[in-house]
């Protein structure tokens, strides 16, 4: 394991997986013994899916105080839990099942409803569960992001300023792979956050990443990603990272 300041390059898919459930576990733990209560966001797409299977298991299935954690989704495909593309349906497979976080303290944000009144009801249930309001953007404790090569993060797609340009905390969009309606958290609640972690893993990423992190991307969502009072983890694997290593100004990681 690479460590360089807020960049962490594990050896592999499987050891950053490893290092994500460990973040997870960490970022618990001190959210829980400061406040009684973690409030996190999960990312969907396939990077982080190792890393929750992780969660269902031994240490962390046991060791994570689940009754207090709160649980949210960056953003969501408006379509049916049980659809493939659903990031609640795959997350639920790979480790709600298997952890004894209470169904209530479960916020998917699936929706029946239109995008627009689904994104009302998701800002309405992060007012309740973690606060925020008319002027005052919920905050996380943790959330884990994914980066498209396009230099989305969430459902904050390049050329669409929905997420950008708001002071909404979540809001509705159209795109993506699958091009469907989504739900996205807004970029200034993923920058309210006390800490927000990319998690990035295989070649496919290494010059999108490189790129962010050599400051030549600095129009695409994922290098707004700056959080105003917490932290940013880049949590890489060798693959997502290698450009970047052979990238001179980074030669010292
Ligand atoms: C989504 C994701 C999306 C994802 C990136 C990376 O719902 O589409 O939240 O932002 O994190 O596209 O996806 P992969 O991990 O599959 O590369």
């Amino acid at each position: 394991m690479i460590h360089c300041g807020n960049i962490i390059i594990a050896e592999d898919a499987k050891r950053l997986a490893v290092a994500g459930a460990e973040l997870f576990r960490r970022h618990a733990r001190r959210s829980i013994e400061r406040s009684g209560r973690f409030a996190a966001a999960i990312s969907g797409g396939s990077t982080p899916r190792s890393m929750h299977r992780l969660l269902a298991r031994h240490p962390y299935v046991t060791e994570i105080s689940w009754e207090r954690v709160h649980l949210f989704w960056v953003d969501e495909r408006l379509v049916s839990a049980d659809d493939p593309a659903s990031n609640y349906g795959a997350a639920k497979m790979d480790f709600l099942n298997a952890v004894s976080i209470p169904a209530d303290q479960v916020h998917p944000m699936t929706s029946e409803k239109s995008p627009p009144e689904a994104a009302a009801d998701y800002r309405r249930k992060l007012e309740t569960c973690i606060g925020g309001g008319a002027d005052r953007l919920p905050r996380f404790d943790l959330v884990f992001l994914g980066i498209g090569p396009d230099g989305h993060t969430a459902s904050v797609f390049p050329q669409d300023p929905t997420a950008e340009a708001t002071d909404l905390p979540v809001v509705a969009v159209k795109g993506g792979n699958p091009n469907v309606f989504r739900l996205t958290l807004s970029m200034p609640v993923l920058n309210r956050a006390a800490c927000a972690v990319f998690i990035v893993s295989g070649a496919g990423k290494a010059q999108i990443v490189k790129n962010l992190l050599a400051g030549e991307a600095s129009q695409l969502p994922a290098a707004r990603v700056l959080p105003v009072s917490g932290r940013l983890i880049w949590l890489l694997d060798r693959d997502a990272a290698d450009t970047l290593l052979n990238f001179s100004h980074f030669s010292s990681l």
